[in-house]
């Protein structure tokens, strides 16, 4: 019913802006740092304090609702998406970001029933960034209505995707090789280190583009909608339906711009999430 879905909306945006007053407050100070699997993988005492308040919050309003949350998911809890709603966090999305003072930070929720994302919420305490979202009703930043550049051309295209240091050999050789090509063939890439921002500058028509191998389910959660309500595509890199489960995406302003990309882009495959 709509006012679910209204109550759903309100409950993540007021807690999406709990949880920006706990990133704002990080952001300002010394940040106590530790690695996850590697020495890039980051995680602050900011990134679990959010995700602890964000379930607890959420959990008092939707008893029965499920959640996965990156930091939950690190500590061994289960990354199951079933048709029960979910809610999908990320606390701090741009975790390098935010150690090192990078104003590009955010909090993602996507809450997701029956295996669809129907309330979206992305915020950036730091440039006051709140980018919205609900099924059917148009992405916001800031209460404005947002929408993709529609270009459908690569060689006119700013092109977002990241790159990174990871311990595969193969798999960097085939994600440099991919942004080579995608550098050669259209306006310029840009790598700002947030998932879920990059996806809201693609709603938001700042870029044509995003793709990345390697993400999480809960970096694209939120995003996946508010790229889809300002009019944007979203798959898998392949083209085929997005998997949020399978660590890939591609999202872009137009189905052309979109078919020029999957056909110079090379896949991996990534443990699923
Ligand atoms: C990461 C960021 C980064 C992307 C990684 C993500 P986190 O999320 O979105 O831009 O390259 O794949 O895991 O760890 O900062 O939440």
């Amino acid at each position: 019913a709509s006012s679910d879905v209204e109550k759903w909306y309100q409950a993540a945006v007021d807690v999406a802006k709990e949880a920006g007053v706990i990133i704002r407050d990080g952001f300002y100070k010394a940040k106590k740092v530790e690695m996850k699997g590697n020495p890039r993988d980051l995680v602050t005492e900011t990134d679990k304090a959010v995700e602890d308040m964000v379930m607890a919050t959420l959990h008092k309003t939707f008893p029965d609702h499920k959640f996965i949350g990156e930091e939950s998911v690190a500590a061994g809890a289960k990354c199951e998406l079933t048709d029960a709603p979910t809610w999908i966090i990320d606390p701090v999305d741009g975790t390098m970001n935010f150690v090192h003072s990078f104003p590009y930070t955010c909090i993602s929720i996507g809450l997701w029933v029956d295996k669809e994302a129907r309330v979206a919420v992305v915020f950036n305490p730091i440039l006051d960034q709140l980018y919205t979202a609900k099924k059917g009703e148009g992405a916001y930043l800031n209460g404005q209505p947002i929408k993709v550049s529609g270009q459908k051309e690569l060689s006119k295209s700013l092109v977002m995707t990241e790159l990174w240091c990871r311990p595969d050999e193969k798999k960097m050789k085939i994600a440099y090789s991919n942004a080579m090509k995608v550098i050669s063939q259209s306006h310029g890439p840009r790598c700002m280190g947030s998932a879920a921002l990059n996806m809201c500058q693609v709603a938001q028509g700042g870029a044509d583009g995003y793709y990345e191998i390697g993400l999480h389910a809960w970096d694209v959660a939120a995003g996946k909608l508010i790229v889809e309500e300002a009019g944007g595509v979203v798959t898998d890199i392949t083209g085929a339906p997005i998997d949020i489960m399978n660590r890939r995406l591609l999202c872009v302003s137009s189905p052309e711009l979109g078919k020029a990309l999957t056909d110079i882009l090379e896949i991996y495959e990534e443990e699923r999430d």
